[in-house]
């Protein structure tokens, strides 16, 4: 996806992917990783997730990053938090207590940027980009993240063929091989959703599966 697509989808409000609540998953996965307080998290591929505002609400430093304004603009207001604002050569950093979002481009983010990022949470943002960007996702971006590192990233499956993403389907054989270069993948759940995802149905989609997995980076 080009960086217009998403900007676009913000400026239309077409953002059928936030949710209200932190995710679920998270919140049931995220102890199993044992990261602790005063570590810093990153969110790759933010929007203006309530997920950041969960970690730091548990201690945790939050490093995210997000193409869009408005997003960005968006969290921290939701909040009633006002960042302090800067310039670097990632982007315009926004920060106010323990969340520092960078907007700017994920890909653009080098290894001094990310060097004391312990962890890396990562819900609709691999499965938002198309295979090729996925690659760099991982072969790139998650390759500048310190040894050592640990993450949930949480994907959707379903046959592609029925429906157009983003969201797109990352199939298990799929994510064990972009991160089997670097990092130790662990299943931690699979659970059937279609019921609970009414449009995916709506659009002809006949199983829809979310996937947690537990990603450790090796030294
Ligand atoms: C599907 S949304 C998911 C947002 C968030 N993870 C959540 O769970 O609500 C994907 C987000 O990634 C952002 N995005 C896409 N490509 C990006 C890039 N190269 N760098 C930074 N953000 C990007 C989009 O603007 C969009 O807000």
């Amino acid at each position: 996806m080009q960086p217009d697509f998403w900007h676009q989808r913000w400026q239309d409000n077409q953002i059928g992917f936030h949710q209200d609540q932190p995710t679920p998953l998270m919140l049931k996965h995220w102890s199993s990783l044992q990261v602790p307080t005063g570590a810093r998290v990153f969110v790759p591929l933010a929007g203006k997730t309530r997920d950041m505002a969960w970690f730091a609400s548990q201690g945790y430093r939050v490093l995210g990053v997000e193409l869009s304004r408005i997003a960005v603009e968006a969290f921290f207001e939701e909040h009633g938090l006002t960042p302090a604002v800067r310039e670097s050569r990632y982007g315009t950093h926004y920060e106010a207590g323990n969340v520092e979002l960078v907007c700017g481009d994920a890909f653009a983010l080098d290894a001094a940027a990310l060097a004391d990022c312990s962890a890396v949470f990562d819900r609709a943002a691999l499965i938002a980009l198309p295979p090729a960007l996925r690659e760099r996702y991982v072969h790139e971006l998650h390759a500048r993240l310190p040894s050592g590192c640990c993450g949930l990233l949480i994907t959707l499956e379903y046959p592609q063929h029925e429906k157009d993403g983003p969201p797109f389907s990352v199939i298990e054989d799929e994510v064990r091989s972009l991160y089997a270069r670097d990092w130790n993948v662990t299943t931690l759940e699979r659970r059937a959703i279609l019921e609970q995802q009414p449009k995916f149905a709506e659009e002809g989609v006949t199983a829809l599966d979310t996937v947690v997995y537990r990603l450790q980076r090796r030294d």
